[in-house]
Protein backbone atom coordinates (compact mmCIF):
# COMPACT_ATOMS: atom_id res chain seq x y z
CA UNK A 1 0.00 0.00 0.00
CA UNK A 2 2.70 2.63 0.73
CA UNK A 3 4.64 1.99 -1.92
CA UNK A 4 1.62 1.61 -4.26
CA UNK A 5 2.16 3.93 -7.44
CA UNK A 6 0.18 7.24 -6.84
CA UNK A 7 -1.45 7.96 -10.27
CA UNK A 8 -1.05 11.35 -11.04
CA UNK A 9 -2.65 14.34 -9.76
CA UNK A 10 -3.16 12.78 -6.63
CA UNK A 11 -1.62 12.70 -3.57
CA UNK A 12 -0.75 10.19 -0.60
CA UNK A 13 -2.46 9.71 2.62
CA UNK A 14 -0.53 11.51 5.65
CA UNK A 15 -0.66 9.82 8.89
CA UNK A 16 1.40 8.80 11.91
CA UNK A 17 4.70 6.75 10.56
CA UNK A 18 4.10 3.26 11.61
CA UNK A 19 6.73 0.96 13.74
CA UNK A 20 7.19 -2.35 12.20
CA UNK A 21 4.98 -5.58 12.79
CA UNK A 22 3.00 -3.33 14.85
CA UNK A 23 1.93 -0.34 13.09
CA UNK A 24 0.39 2.28 15.15
CA UNK A 25 -1.25 0.05 17.50
CA UNK A 26 0.39 1.82 20.48
CA UNK A 27 -1.24 5.52 19.42
CA UNK A 28 -3.90 3.80 19.02
CA UNK A 29 -4.48 2.78 22.59
CA UNK A 30 -7.88 1.38 24.49
CA UNK A 31 -10.14 4.25 23.44
CA UNK A 32 -9.61 4.70 19.36
CA UNK A 33 -12.31 7.33 18.95
CA UNK A 34 -10.38 9.52 21.13
CA UNK A 35 -7.14 9.15 19.87
CA UNK A 36 -8.30 8.89 16.17
CA UNK A 37 -10.00 12.33 17.11
CA UNK A 38 -6.65 13.47 18.20
CA UNK A 39 -4.96 12.60 15.11
CA UNK A 40 -8.00 14.08 12.98
CA UNK A 41 -6.87 17.57 14.46
CA UNK A 42 -3.41 17.11 13.29
CA UNK A 43 -3.63 15.43 10.19
CA UNK A 44 -6.75 16.38 8.72
CA UNK A 45 -10.18 14.73 7.95
CA UNK A 46 -8.77 11.70 5.94
CA UNK A 47 -5.42 10.16 6.98
CA UNK A 48 -4.17 7.27 7.17
CA UNK A 49 -2.65 4.74 9.95
CA UNK A 50 -0.94 0.94 9.95
CA UNK A 51 -2.48 -1.55 12.10
CA UNK A 52 -0.11 -4.46 11.71
CA UNK A 53 0.93 -4.74 8.83
CA UNK A 54 -2.69 -3.88 7.18
CA UNK A 55 -2.99 0.27 6.56
CA UNK A 56 -6.71 1.89 7.26
CA UNK A 57 -8.10 4.85 6.42
CA UNK A 58 -9.62 6.67 8.98
CA UNK A 59 -12.71 9.69 8.34
CA UNK A 60 -13.88 12.18 10.40
CA UNK A 61 -15.50 15.52 9.79
CA UNK A 62 -19.09 15.41 8.44
CA UNK A 63 -18.53 16.83 4.84
CA UNK A 64 -15.78 14.24 4.25
CA UNK A 65 -17.79 11.50 5.71
CA UNK A 66 -20.69 12.60 3.34
CA UNK A 67 -18.70 12.61 0.10
CA UNK A 68 -17.31 8.94 1.36
CA UNK A 69 -20.84 7.42 2.54
CA UNK A 70 -23.21 8.97 0.32
CA UNK A 71 -21.86 10.66 -3.03
CA UNK A 72 -19.28 8.26 -3.42
CA UNK A 73 -21.53 5.39 -1.72
CA UNK A 74 -20.77 2.47 -4.14
CA UNK A 75 -17.05 2.76 -3.68
CA UNK A 76 -16.96 2.54 -0.05
CA UNK A 77 -19.88 0.19 0.64
CA UNK A 78 -17.74 -2.79 0.98
CA UNK A 79 -17.37 -4.73 4.46
CA UNK A 80 -13.30 -5.59 5.31
CA UNK A 81 -12.33 -9.06 5.71
CA UNK A 82 -11.44 -9.61 9.24
CA UNK A 83 -10.64 -12.45 11.17
CA UNK A 84 -13.59 -11.93 13.97
CA UNK A 85 -16.29 -11.44 11.20
CA UNK A 86 -15.81 -14.48 10.08
CA UNK A 87 -17.41 -16.07 13.44
CA UNK A 88 -20.03 -13.75 13.29
CA UNK A 89 -23.47 -15.49 12.05
CA UNK A 90 -21.10 -18.32 11.20
CA UNK A 91 -19.25 -15.82 8.19
CA UNK A 92 -22.80 -15.29 6.62
CA UNK A 93 -23.92 -11.88 8.32
CA UNK A 94 -25.65 -9.70 6.77
CA UNK A 95 -23.87 -6.74 8.21
CA UNK A 96 -20.58 -8.03 8.75
CA UNK A 97 -19.56 -10.60 5.93
CA UNK A 98 -17.90 -9.87 3.05
CA UNK A 99 -21.02 -10.84 0.67
CA UNK A 100 -20.55 -9.88 -3.02
CA UNK A 101 -22.48 -6.32 -3.83
CA UNK A 102 -25.18 -8.37 -5.72
CA UNK A 103 -26.00 -10.61 -2.77
CA UNK A 104 -25.34 -7.62 0.18
CA UNK A 105 -28.18 -5.68 -1.94
CA UNK A 106 -30.64 -8.52 -2.53
CA UNK A 107 -30.44 -9.53 1.20
CA UNK A 108 -30.23 -5.88 2.78
CA UNK A 109 -34.00 -5.35 0.55
CA UNK A 110 -35.13 -8.53 1.71
CA UNK A 111 -34.52 -7.46 5.32
CA UNK A 112 -35.26 -4.06 5.31
CA UNK A 113 -38.67 -4.89 3.61
CA UNK A 114 -39.02 -8.07 6.62
CA UNK A 115 -38.43 -5.10 9.47
CA UNK A 116 -40.67 -2.57 7.82
CA UNK A 117 -44.05 -5.22 6.76
CA UNK A 118 -44.22 -6.44 10.47
CA UNK A 119 -43.48 -3.63 12.69
CA UNK A 120 -46.37 -1.54 10.37
CA UNK A 121 -48.65 -4.91 11.34
CA UNK A 122 -52.44 -3.49 12.73
CA UNK A 123 -52.04 -4.33 16.72
CA UNK A 124 -54.32 -6.06 18.21
CA UNK A 125 -56.59 -3.91 19.60
CA UNK A 126 -57.12 -0.29 18.45
CA UNK A 127 -55.24 1.96 21.04
CA UNK A 128 -52.03 0.55 19.20
CA UNK A 129 -51.40 2.15 15.67
CA UNK A 130 -49.20 -0.78 14.79
CA UNK A 131 -47.81 -4.07 16.31
CA UNK A 132 -44.19 -2.12 17.05
CA UNK A 133 -46.14 0.20 19.46
CA UNK A 134 -47.88 -2.72 21.28
CA UNK A 135 -44.51 -4.95 21.71
CA UNK A 136 -43.07 -1.86 23.49
CA UNK A 137 -45.95 -0.36 25.11
CA UNK A 138 -46.78 -3.76 27.02
CA UNK A 139 -42.68 -4.67 27.13
CA UNK A 140 -42.82 -0.83 28.71
CA UNK A 141 -45.28 -1.47 31.30
CA UNK A 142 -43.76 -5.12 32.11
CA UNK A 143 -40.50 -3.27 32.79
CA UNK A 144 -42.05 -1.19 35.15
CA UNK A 145 -43.30 -4.16 37.04
CA UNK A 146 -40.30 -5.83 37.31
CA UNK A 147 -37.92 -3.04 38.61
CA UNK A 148 -40.58 -2.29 40.87
CA UNK A 149 -40.54 -5.45 42.35
CA UNK A 150 -37.10 -5.91 42.06
CA UNK A 151 -36.32 -2.82 44.22
CA UNK A 152 -38.83 -3.90 46.62
CA UNK A 153 -36.86 -7.55 46.68
CA UNK A 154 -33.35 -5.87 46.62
CA UNK A 155 -33.63 -2.11 47.37
CA UNK A 156 -31.35 -1.44 44.16
CA UNK A 157 -31.37 -2.59 40.35
CA UNK A 158 -28.81 -2.93 37.50
CA UNK A 159 -30.40 -0.80 34.55
CA UNK A 160 -29.00 -3.13 31.56
CA UNK A 161 -30.20 -6.54 33.27
CA UNK A 162 -33.58 -5.56 32.94
CA UNK A 163 -33.59 -3.11 29.44
CA UNK A 164 -31.84 -5.46 27.60
CA UNK A 165 -34.73 -8.65 28.48
CA UNK A 166 -37.67 -6.11 27.46
CA UNK A 167 -36.26 -4.97 24.44
CA UNK A 168 -34.53 -8.41 23.11
CA UNK A 169 -38.74 -9.34 23.93
CA UNK A 170 -40.10 -6.55 21.21
CA UNK A 171 -37.61 -7.73 18.81
CA UNK A 172 -38.45 -11.66 19.60
CA UNK A 173 -41.87 -10.61 19.14
CA UNK A 174 -41.24 -9.46 15.17
CA UNK A 175 -38.53 -12.24 14.73
CA UNK A 176 -40.17 -15.71 15.75
CA UNK A 177 -43.71 -14.39 17.29
CA UNK A 178 -42.66 -14.87 20.72
CA UNK A 179 -41.70 -13.46 24.39
CA UNK A 180 -39.50 -14.40 27.12
CA UNK A 181 -40.07 -13.82 30.96
CA UNK A 182 -37.32 -11.56 33.09
CA UNK A 183 -36.35 -14.30 34.89
CA UNK A 184 -35.67 -16.94 31.71
CA UNK A 185 -32.12 -17.99 31.86
CA UNK A 186 -31.48 -18.87 28.50
CA UNK A 187 -32.81 -15.58 27.02
CA UNK A 188 -30.40 -13.87 30.16
CA UNK A 189 -27.38 -16.10 29.29
CA UNK A 190 -27.57 -14.82 25.47
CA UNK A 191 -28.47 -11.30 26.03
CA UNK A 192 -26.25 -10.21 29.09
CA UNK A 193 -23.34 -11.44 27.93
CA UNK A 194 -23.47 -9.25 24.81
CA UNK A 195 -20.57 -7.18 26.60
CA UNK A 196 -17.50 -9.59 25.25
CA UNK A 197 -19.10 -9.17 21.70
CA UNK A 198 -18.67 -5.65 21.48
CA UNK A 199 -15.19 -5.46 23.07
CA UNK A 200 -14.24 -7.88 19.86
CA UNK A 201 -16.08 -6.37 17.20
CA UNK A 202 -15.20 -2.69 17.87
CA UNK A 203 -13.20 -1.07 15.37
CA UNK A 204 -9.18 -1.64 15.40
CA UNK A 205 -9.71 -5.11 17.04
CA UNK A 206 -5.26 -5.93 16.88
CA UNK A 207 -6.20 -9.28 16.52
CA UNK A 208 -8.04 -8.05 13.01
CA UNK A 209 -4.91 -7.18 11.81
CA UNK A 210 -2.15 -8.98 13.52
CA UNK A 211 -2.24 -12.75 12.19
CA UNK A 212 0.04 -13.79 15.72
CA UNK A 213 -2.77 -12.48 18.00
CA UNK A 214 -5.03 -14.55 16.46
CA UNK A 215 -3.43 -18.08 17.53
CA UNK A 216 -2.78 -16.34 21.01
CA UNK A 217 -5.28 -17.37 23.87
CA UNK A 218 -7.65 -14.89 24.71
CA UNK A 219 -10.10 -15.41 27.10
CA UNK A 220 -12.52 -12.14 25.34
CA UNK A 221 -12.13 -14.02 22.36
CA UNK A 222 -12.75 -17.39 23.74
CA UNK A 223 -15.88 -16.19 25.16
CA UNK A 224 -16.82 -14.12 21.52
CA UNK A 225 -16.60 -17.80 20.17
CA UNK A 226 -19.10 -19.18 22.56
CA UNK A 227 -21.62 -16.28 22.55
CA UNK A 228 -21.59 -16.92 18.77
CA UNK A 229 -21.67 -20.34 18.85
CA UNK A 230 -24.58 -20.33 21.03
CA UNK A 231 -26.43 -17.02 19.64
CA UNK A 232 -26.30 -19.20 15.93
CA UNK A 233 -27.78 -22.15 17.74
CA UNK A 234 -30.08 -20.40 19.45
CA UNK A 235 -32.10 -18.65 16.50
CA UNK A 236 -31.11 -21.92 14.90
CA UNK A 237 -33.28 -24.06 17.15
CA UNK A 238 -36.18 -21.50 16.38
CA UNK A 239 -35.70 -21.39 12.84
CA UNK A 240 -35.66 -24.94 12.79
CA UNK A 241 -39.06 -25.17 14.63
CA UNK A 242 -40.69 -22.40 12.44
CA UNK A 243 -39.99 -24.77 9.68
CA UNK A 244 -41.47 -27.98 10.90
CA UNK A 245 -44.83 -25.71 11.51
CA UNK A 246 -44.50 -23.05 8.73
CA UNK A 247 -47.94 -22.83 6.92
CA UNK A 248 -47.91 -20.36 3.85
CA UNK A 249 -51.36 -19.23 4.64
CA UNK A 250 -50.32 -17.91 8.14
CA UNK A 251 -47.15 -16.15 8.26
CA UNK A 252 -46.92 -15.68 11.85
CA UNK A 253 -43.64 -13.11 11.53
CA UNK A 254 -40.18 -12.28 10.43
CA UNK A 255 -38.60 -15.80 10.14
CA UNK A 256 -41.61 -17.46 8.57
CA UNK A 257 -42.01 -14.83 6.40
CA UNK A 258 -38.16 -15.03 5.37
CA UNK A 259 -39.20 -19.13 4.93
CA UNK A 260 -42.30 -17.84 2.33
CA UNK A 261 -39.47 -16.14 0.18
CA UNK A 262 -36.99 -19.05 -0.34
CA UNK A 263 -40.54 -21.08 -1.01
CA UNK A 264 -41.65 -19.09 -3.51
CA UNK A 265 -38.48 -18.95 -5.31
CA UNK A 266 -38.31 -22.04 -5.49
CA UNK A 267 -41.78 -21.94 -7.68
CA UNK A 268 -40.78 -19.54 -10.11
CA UNK A 269 -38.76 -21.28 -12.25
CA UNK A 270 -37.45 -18.21 -14.12
CA UNK A 271 -35.68 -16.33 -10.87
CA UNK A 272 -32.18 -15.76 -10.46
CA UNK A 273 -31.30 -17.84 -7.56
CA UNK A 274 -27.99 -16.04 -6.35
CA UNK A 275 -28.31 -16.28 -2.46
CA UNK A 276 -28.76 -19.72 -0.81
CA UNK A 277 -31.58 -20.15 1.64
CA UNK A 278 -29.30 -20.39 4.25
CA UNK A 279 -28.23 -17.00 3.71
CA UNK A 280 -32.13 -15.91 3.68
CA UNK A 281 -33.42 -17.30 6.31
CA UNK A 282 -30.24 -16.11 8.67
CA UNK A 283 -31.30 -12.58 7.97
CA UNK A 284 -33.38 -13.09 11.40
CA UNK A 285 -29.99 -13.37 13.08
CA UNK A 286 -28.58 -10.17 11.97
CA UNK A 287 -32.26 -8.80 13.04
CA UNK A 288 -32.26 -10.39 16.51
CA UNK A 289 -28.63 -9.46 17.34
CA UNK A 290 -28.68 -5.87 16.12
CA UNK A 291 -32.08 -5.25 16.94
CA UNK A 292 -31.13 -6.17 20.93
CA UNK A 293 -27.83 -4.66 21.41
CA UNK A 294 -28.08 -1.40 20.20
CA UNK A 295 -31.24 -0.21 21.63
CA UNK A 296 -30.76 -1.69 25.45
CA UNK A 297 -27.21 0.17 25.36
CA UNK A 298 -28.96 3.29 24.54
CA UNK A 299 -31.38 2.72 27.13
CA UNK A 300 -29.25 1.89 29.55
CA UNK A 301 -27.02 5.02 29.08
CA UNK A 302 -30.35 7.25 28.80
CA UNK A 303 -31.03 6.08 32.72
CA UNK A 304 -27.50 7.05 33.36
CA UNK A 305 -28.09 10.42 32.15
CA UNK A 306 -31.43 11.07 33.25
CA UNK A 307 -29.81 10.25 37.38
CA UNK A 308 -26.32 12.24 36.36
CA UNK A 309 -28.68 15.39 34.95
CA UNK A 310 -31.45 15.37 37.93
CA UNK A 311 -32.94 18.77 36.83
CA UNK A 312 -33.08 17.20 33.21
CA UNK A 313 -34.88 14.37 34.76
CA UNK A 314 -37.44 16.82 36.53
CA UNK A 315 -38.04 18.67 33.37
CA UNK A 316 -38.92 15.28 30.98
CA UNK A 317 -41.54 14.56 33.76
CA UNK A 318 -42.78 17.78 33.81
CA UNK A 319 -43.37 17.81 30.18
CA UNK A 320 -44.76 14.67 30.07
CA UNK A 321 -47.27 15.41 32.87
CA UNK A 322 -48.06 18.61 31.32
CA UNK A 323 -48.64 17.28 27.70
CA UNK A 324 -49.53 13.72 27.93
CA UNK A 325 -50.93 13.13 32.11
CA UNK A 326 -50.29 10.78 33.96
CA UNK A 327 -53.43 8.41 32.92
CA UNK A 328 -52.58 6.59 30.62
CA UNK A 329 -49.47 4.83 28.69
CA UNK A 330 -47.59 7.55 25.86
CA UNK A 331 -48.02 6.42 22.71
CA UNK A 332 -46.07 6.89 19.44
CA UNK A 333 -48.33 9.98 18.39
CA UNK A 334 -47.64 11.77 21.33
CA UNK A 335 -44.06 12.16 20.42
CA UNK A 336 -44.35 15.57 18.29
CA UNK A 337 -45.83 17.39 22.18
CA UNK A 338 -42.70 15.98 23.91
CA UNK A 339 -39.81 18.01 22.39
CA UNK A 340 -37.78 18.21 24.99
CA UNK A 341 -37.87 14.12 25.50
CA UNK A 342 -36.96 14.40 21.93
CA UNK A 343 -34.15 16.73 21.97
CA UNK A 344 -33.07 14.53 25.10
CA UNK A 345 -32.36 11.40 22.74
CA UNK A 346 -30.31 13.83 19.94
CA UNK A 347 -28.15 14.65 22.70
CA UNK A 348 -28.04 11.65 24.60
CA UNK A 349 -27.03 10.06 21.04
CA UNK A 350 -24.21 12.43 20.18
CA UNK A 351 -22.87 13.03 23.88
CA UNK A 352 -22.66 9.44 24.38
CA UNK A 353 -21.49 8.29 20.76
CA UNK A 354 -21.88 5.00 21.78
CA UNK A 355 -21.51 3.53 18.66
CA UNK A 356 -18.50 5.38 18.28
CA UNK A 357 -17.55 3.89 14.68
CA UNK A 358 -20.14 2.55 12.00
CA UNK A 359 -18.99 -0.95 11.33
CA UNK A 360 -15.72 -0.50 9.16
CA UNK A 361 -16.12 -0.32 5.49
CA UNK A 362 -13.79 -1.39 2.47
CA UNK A 363 -13.44 0.24 -1.01
CA UNK A 364 -14.53 -1.77 -3.33
CA UNK A 365 -12.32 -0.33 -6.57
CA UNK A 366 -9.47 2.51 -6.59
CA UNK A 367 -10.84 5.58 -5.76
CA UNK A 368 -9.66 8.65 -4.30
CA UNK A 369 -11.38 11.40 -1.61
CA UNK A 370 -10.43 14.84 -1.53
CA UNK A 371 -7.83 14.43 -3.85
CA UNK A 372 -6.24 11.41 -1.71
CA UNK A 373 -5.89 8.37 -3.48
CA UNK A 374 -7.81 5.11 -1.81
CA UNK A 375 -6.46 1.25 -3.82
CA UNK A 376 -9.75 -1.16 -3.80
CA UNK A 377 -9.85 -3.06 -0.18
CA UNK A 378 -8.38 -0.77 1.80
CA UNK A 379 -10.00 -0.51 5.44
CA UNK A 380 -11.92 2.15 6.31
CA UNK A 381 -12.66 3.20 9.50
CA UNK A 382 -15.78 5.80 10.50
CA UNK A 383 -15.02 8.14 13.46
CA UNK A 384 -19.07 8.95 14.30
CA UNK A 385 -17.65 10.10 17.81
CA UNK A 386 -15.17 12.88 16.47
CA UNK A 387 -18.31 14.42 13.93
CA UNK A 388 -20.36 14.15 17.57
CA UNK A 389 -17.86 16.05 18.80
CA UNK A 390 -16.43 18.29 16.42
CA UNK A 391 -15.99 21.97 17.71
CA UNK A 392 -16.72 23.47 14.25
CA UNK A 393 -20.44 21.90 14.70
CA UNK A 394 -21.08 21.89 17.99
CA UNK A 395 -20.67 24.41 20.70
CA UNK A 396 -19.36 23.51 23.95
CA UNK A 397 -19.18 19.90 22.70
CA UNK A 398 -18.07 17.53 25.63
CA UNK A 399 -21.48 19.63 27.77
CA UNK A 400 -24.39 17.80 28.13
CA UNK A 401 -27.41 19.71 27.38
CA UNK A 402 -30.46 18.69 25.65
CA UNK A 403 -31.19 22.51 25.49
CA UNK A 404 -29.21 22.93 21.97
CA UNK A 405 -32.28 21.40 19.70
CA UNK A 406 -34.47 23.30 21.06
CA UNK A 407 -35.71 26.37 19.49
CA UNK A 408 -38.51 28.73 20.00
CA UNK A 409 -38.50 28.59 23.63
CA UNK A 410 -38.66 25.13 24.19
CA UNK A 411 -41.44 24.37 22.26
CA UNK A 412 -39.88 22.97 19.12
CA UNK A 413 -37.52 20.83 18.16
CA UNK A 414 -34.59 21.73 15.66
CA UNK A 415 -34.88 18.59 13.54
CA UNK A 416 -32.19 20.35 11.31
CA UNK A 417 -29.77 19.85 14.13
CA UNK A 418 -30.65 16.81 15.26
CA UNK A 419 -29.59 15.79 11.58
CA UNK A 420 -26.53 16.74 11.92
CA UNK A 421 -25.69 14.16 15.15
CA UNK A 422 -24.63 10.70 13.47
CA UNK A 423 -24.72 7.32 15.25
CA UNK A 424 -26.38 5.23 12.16
CA UNK A 425 -24.11 6.18 10.05
CA UNK A 426 -24.89 7.16 6.16
CA UNK A 427 -25.57 6.46 2.86
CA UNK A 428 -25.68 2.71 1.73
CA UNK A 429 -24.75 1.06 4.57
CA UNK A 430 -26.83 3.08 6.88
CA UNK A 431 -28.51 1.20 9.27
CA UNK A 432 -31.47 -1.03 8.52
CA UNK A 433 -33.23 -0.84 11.79
CA UNK A 434 -33.45 3.32 12.43
CA UNK A 435 -36.76 4.39 12.36
CA UNK A 436 -37.74 1.14 14.79
CA UNK A 437 -34.56 2.07 16.95
CA UNK A 438 -35.49 5.78 17.07
CA UNK A 439 -39.57 4.99 18.06
CA UNK A 440 -37.99 2.19 20.22
CA UNK A 441 -35.55 4.58 22.36
CA UNK A 442 -38.58 7.28 22.51
CA UNK A 443 -41.46 4.95 23.60
CA UNK A 444 -39.58 3.21 26.36
CA UNK A 445 -38.31 6.30 27.48
CA UNK A 446 -41.37 7.63 27.56
CA UNK A 447 -43.11 5.12 29.68
CA UNK A 448 -40.06 5.18 32.03
CA UNK A 449 -39.91 8.79 32.54
CA UNK A 450 -43.72 8.75 33.14
CA UNK A 451 -43.48 6.41 35.80
CA UNK A 452 -40.03 6.23 37.46
CA UNK A 453 -38.21 8.94 39.03
CA UNK A 454 -34.26 7.37 39.43
CA UNK A 455 -31.57 8.10 41.48
CA UNK A 456 -28.21 6.84 42.48
CA UNK A 457 -26.97 4.72 45.23
CA UNK A 458 -25.83 6.66 48.43
CA UNK A 459 -22.15 6.49 48.40
CA UNK A 460 -21.88 5.31 45.05
CA UNK A 461 -20.59 7.73 42.40
CA UNK A 462 -21.74 7.45 39.02
CA UNK A 463 -19.07 6.17 36.78
CA UNK A 464 -20.06 7.76 33.42
CA UNK A 465 -16.82 6.75 31.18
CA UNK A 466 -17.38 4.57 28.45
CA UNK A 467 -16.24 0.65 28.00
CA UNK A 468 -14.97 0.89 24.33
CA UNK A 469 -16.25 -1.53 21.95
CA UNK A 470 -18.44 -1.65 18.92
CA UNK A 471 -20.94 -0.50 21.43
CA UNK A 472 -19.56 1.45 24.17
CA UNK A 473 -21.51 -0.03 27.21
CA UNK A 474 -21.41 2.00 31.27
CA UNK A 475 -19.84 0.05 33.37
CA UNK A 476 -22.61 -2.44 35.26
CA UNK A 477 -23.79 -0.37 38.62
CA UNK A 478 -27.29 0.14 41.14
CA UNK A 479 -29.33 2.29 40.70
CA UNK A 480 -32.71 3.43 42.70
CA UNK A 481 -35.87 4.04 41.96
CA UNK A 482 -39.16 5.28 43.28
CA UNK A 483 -42.99 5.39 41.96
CA UNK A 484 -43.95 8.28 40.51
CA UNK A 485 -47.78 7.34 40.32
CA UNK A 486 -49.68 4.52 42.64
CA UNK A 487 -49.00 0.98 42.44
CA UNK A 488 -52.42 0.52 41.73
CA UNK A 489 -52.87 2.23 38.29
CA UNK A 490 -49.63 -0.66 37.35
CA UNK A 491 -51.09 -3.39 38.44
C1 LIG B 1 -25.94 -1.28 10.69
C2 LIG B 1 -26.42 1.84 14.40
C3 LIG B 1 -30.48 -0.43 15.79
C4 LIG B 1 -30.06 -3.47 12.03
C5 LIG B 1 -25.73 -0.27 11.59
C6 LIG B 1 -24.58 0.60 11.58
C7 LIG B 1 -24.71 1.48 12.61
C8 LIG B 1 -25.95 1.17 13.29
C9 LIG B 1 -23.73 2.58 12.99
C10 LIG B 1 -23.40 0.49 10.62
C11 LIG B 1 -23.47 1.49 9.51
C12 LIG B 1 -22.25 1.41 8.64
O1 LIG B 1 -21.56 0.40 8.61
O2 LIG B 1 -21.95 2.42 7.99
C13 LIG B 1 -27.53 1.46 15.12
C14 LIG B 1 -27.99 2.12 16.34
C15 LIG B 1 -29.13 1.47 16.74
C16 LIG B 1 -29.40 0.42 15.76
C17 LIG B 1 -27.29 3.28 17.02
C18 LIG B 1 -30.01 1.72 17.93
C19 LIG B 1 -30.05 2.83 18.65
C20 LIG B 1 -30.74 -1.41 14.85
C21 LIG B 1 -31.93 -2.25 14.85
C22 LIG B 1 -31.81 -3.10 13.79
C23 LIG B 1 -30.55 -2.80 13.13
C24 LIG B 1 -33.08 -2.13 15.84
C25 LIG B 1 -32.73 -4.18 13.31
C26 LIG B 1 -33.76 -4.64 13.91
C27 LIG B 1 -28.89 -3.16 11.36
C28 LIG B 1 -28.35 -3.92 10.25
C29 LIG B 1 -27.17 -3.28 9.86
C30 LIG B 1 -27.00 -2.15 10.76
C31 LIG B 1 -28.95 -5.19 9.63
C32 LIG B 1 -26.22 -3.69 8.73
C33 LIG B 1 -26.51 -2.91 7.47
C34 LIG B 1 -25.56 -3.26 6.34
O3 LIG B 1 -24.43 -3.68 6.58
O4 LIG B 1 -25.97 -3.09 5.17
N1 LIG B 1 -26.56 0.11 12.64
N2 LIG B 1 -28.40 0.45 14.81
N3 LIG B 1 -29.94 -1.77 13.79
N4 LIG B 1 -28.05 -2.09 11.64
FE1 LIG B 1 -28.31 -0.76 13.14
Amino acid sequence: FFRTEIPEGLRRLPGPKPLPIIGNVLEMGSRPYLSLTAMSKRYGHIFQIQIGMRPVVVLSGSETVRQALVKQGEEFAGRPDLYTFRFINDGKSLAFSTDQAGVWRTRRKLAYSALRSFSSLDGTTPEYSCMLEEHICKEGEELIKQLNTVMKADGSFDPFRHIVVSVANVICGMCFGRRYGHNDQELLSLVNLSDEFGQVAGSGNPADFIPFLQILPSPTMKKFLSINARFNEFVQRIVGEHYATYDKDNIRDITDSLIDHCEDRKLDENSNVHVSDEKIVGIVNDLFGAGFDTISTGLSWSVMYLVAYPEIQERLYQEMKDKVGLDRTPLLSDKPNLPLLEAFIFELFRHSSFLPFTIPHCTTKDTSLNGYFIPKDTCVFINQWQINHDPELWKEPSSFNPDRFLVADGTEVNKVEGEKVMIFGMGKRRCIGEVIARNEVYLFLAIIVQKLHFHTMPGEPLDMTPEYGLTMKHKRCHLRATMRIKEVTLL
